[in-house]
């Protein structure tokens, strides 16, 4: 590519269009690679859907927190869904053929007429970042010849079970049919002896392999290959061996997270507001941290489920009849789309509100990283999503794994099995067991369970500051960047 200058003759930085999928958790982590991708001088384009962004605009300061890179652009898009579409529980998987259908062709249109966004100050797209879910951006990469890197939102534990799909169906260790959810998966190299079927991403879990989620699943990772490089948000202490596996498929791969926390880091370095950036969807209720501050230190369990999952009331006492018997304080977050009654309807249930007032609190969304970080919080009951799982890393809050869907069902397991920060209760809803698992978190192995965290959480920070391994490989990452346009 030629070397575009500005007025003074400056040569013009790479220009990259990152796109995620427009759900929270895919959005939030690319937000923050976007602004390490700022901080290091180059702009970006960041393509978002119309109604991801209204709602960051209403709820967050992520608009004025950008102004500050004079690179950066929102180029808004439809998601291709109508706005009152639920956008959680299964039917977030609805996003996936409306972008295809609908947000790809006005994409691919938009980059041509608006001259692949270059003005006078900036140079057309010099690469895209893509979300490896969204397969049309690659397409059109392809189409383009323009350089193509895909980001992973999820660990590389699960984007390897969805890679190994192909081998687990030719050893006939996919499909329901006669195999037992705890048996042991052969096929899959670095996960021999603790991975069972039942942990596989929840996708896995059919009767027929013909089943059109599977399918997407298979072929929407198996063509992260095509492109230059990847980036997964993970640090090499956590999955370095099972990124080795991945590296035999996709040799270059930049392994730069967790991202939250390497953004503090070089936000730090540079003395710039190092406050935590909110990509928030909802409205954060901080009147939580108040009630915290009351708390004795690492005294509470910290719930939420993330931005997708939904729960029946059934469920929903379940939790709460188990919380409250384990005798711990709680915080919950109680998004208010997540229940659904028989009626179909939203509906927290009265004597639920009533009740937590003893030793809990409720909020409807919660400023996640900040409470994770407070000293009176002591374990998290996750549904296992990604980003909260390294948020609770970082700071070292041990875990109770209740996984809803998708890669949550791996990602639990690793941390029981594989980094022994938690207990997995995956597939059970039960109230006797989840007082049992808060009581063995928070009480009897309490010790245990925050001293191997802990370790973790070195780890995590060693990773992201200078010298360490996430820190090195952005560099790597923005060096290779760079290289596009010389
Ligand atoms: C989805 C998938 O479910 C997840 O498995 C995948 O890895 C990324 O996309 P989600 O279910 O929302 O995301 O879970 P998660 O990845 O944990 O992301 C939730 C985000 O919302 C976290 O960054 C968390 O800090 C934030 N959050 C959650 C809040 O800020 N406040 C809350 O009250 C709850």
């Amino acid at each position: 590519m030629k070397k575009l200058m500005d007025s003074q003759g400056a040569t013009l930085p790479p220009h990259v269009l990152i796109f995620p999928v427009p759900i929270q958790g895919h959005v939030n982590s690319m937000l923050m690679l976007a602004e390490l991708l700022c901080l290091s001088g180059l702009d970006i384009t960041f393509m978002i859907s119309d109604f991801s962004h209204s709602r960051l605009l209403k709820h967050t300061t992520v608009g004025s927190r950008f102004k500050q890179y004079p690179g950066f652009r929102f180029q808004a898009i439809t998601d291709g869904l109508p706005d009152d579409h639920p956008r959680v529980g299964e039917k977030v998987m609805d996003i996936l053929p409306s972008t295809k259908n609908t947000t790809a062709p006005l994409f691919k249109q938009m980059m041509v007429e608006k001259n692949f966004f270059s003005s006078e100050t900036r140079r057309p797209i010099s690469c895209i970042i893509a979300d490896g879910s969204l397969p049309f951006a690659g397409d059109f990469a392809e189409e383009k010849g323009i350089p193509l890197i895909y980001f992973r939102t999820i660990s590389a534990c699960s984007f390897w079970a969805y890679f190994s799909i192909p081998e687990l169906i030719e050893a006939g260790e996919i499909s329901v049919e006669g195999i037992s959810m705890d048996q042991l998966v052969k096929s899959m190299p670095g996960m021999e002896g603790f991975l069972r079927f039942r942990d596989l991403p929840s996708f896995c879990r059919v009767n027929d392999i013909n089943e059109p989620n599977l399918q997407l699943m298979k072929s929407v990772t198996r063509q992260t290959t095509r492109a230059q490089a990847a980036i997964f948000n993970t640090f090499e202490d956590l999955e370095g061996s099972i990124v080795s596996h991945i590296r035999n498929h996709i040799p270059k791969i930049f392994t730069i997270g967790p991202n939250h926390s390497h953004l503090k880091s070089r936000l730090a370095e540079k003395k710039a507001d190092k406050s935590i950036l909110s990509g928030s969807f909802w409205a954060e209720d901080r009147s939580c941290l108040n009630w915290l501050n009351a708390q004795p230190p690492k005294s509470v369990i910290y719930v939420s489920f993330g931005s997708i999952t939904v729960v029946t009331r059934e469920q929903l006492l379940e939790f709460w009849h188990g919380l409250v018997n384990s005798g711990q304080r709680f915080l919950w977050v109680m998004r208010p789309d997540s229940i659904v009654g028989e009626d179909g309807k939203n509906q927290t249930p009265v004597e639920l509100e009533e009740g937590t007032k003893a030793r809990g609190y409720m909020v409807g969304w919660a400023p996640q990283e900040e409470v994770l970080n407070h000293e009176a919080v002591g374990g998290f009951l996750t549904h296992s999503g990604w980003n909260s799982t390294l948020e609770s890393i970082v700071v070292g809050v041990p875990m109770i794994c209740w996984p809803y869907f998708g890669d949550q069902t791996t990602n639990s397991r690793f941390v029981s099995e594989v980094w022994k920060i938690g207990l997995d209760i995956k597939d059970t809803c039960d109230r006797d067991i989840i007082e049992k698992a808060v009581r063995e978190l928070m009480e009897e192995r309490k010790d245990e369970f925050l001293e191997r965290s802990e370790n973790m959480a070195k780890l995590a920070r060693k990773a992201v500051s200078e010298g360490g391994s996430s820190y090195s490989n952005l560099n790597a990452l923005i060096d290779y960047i760079k290289t596009m346009i010389t």
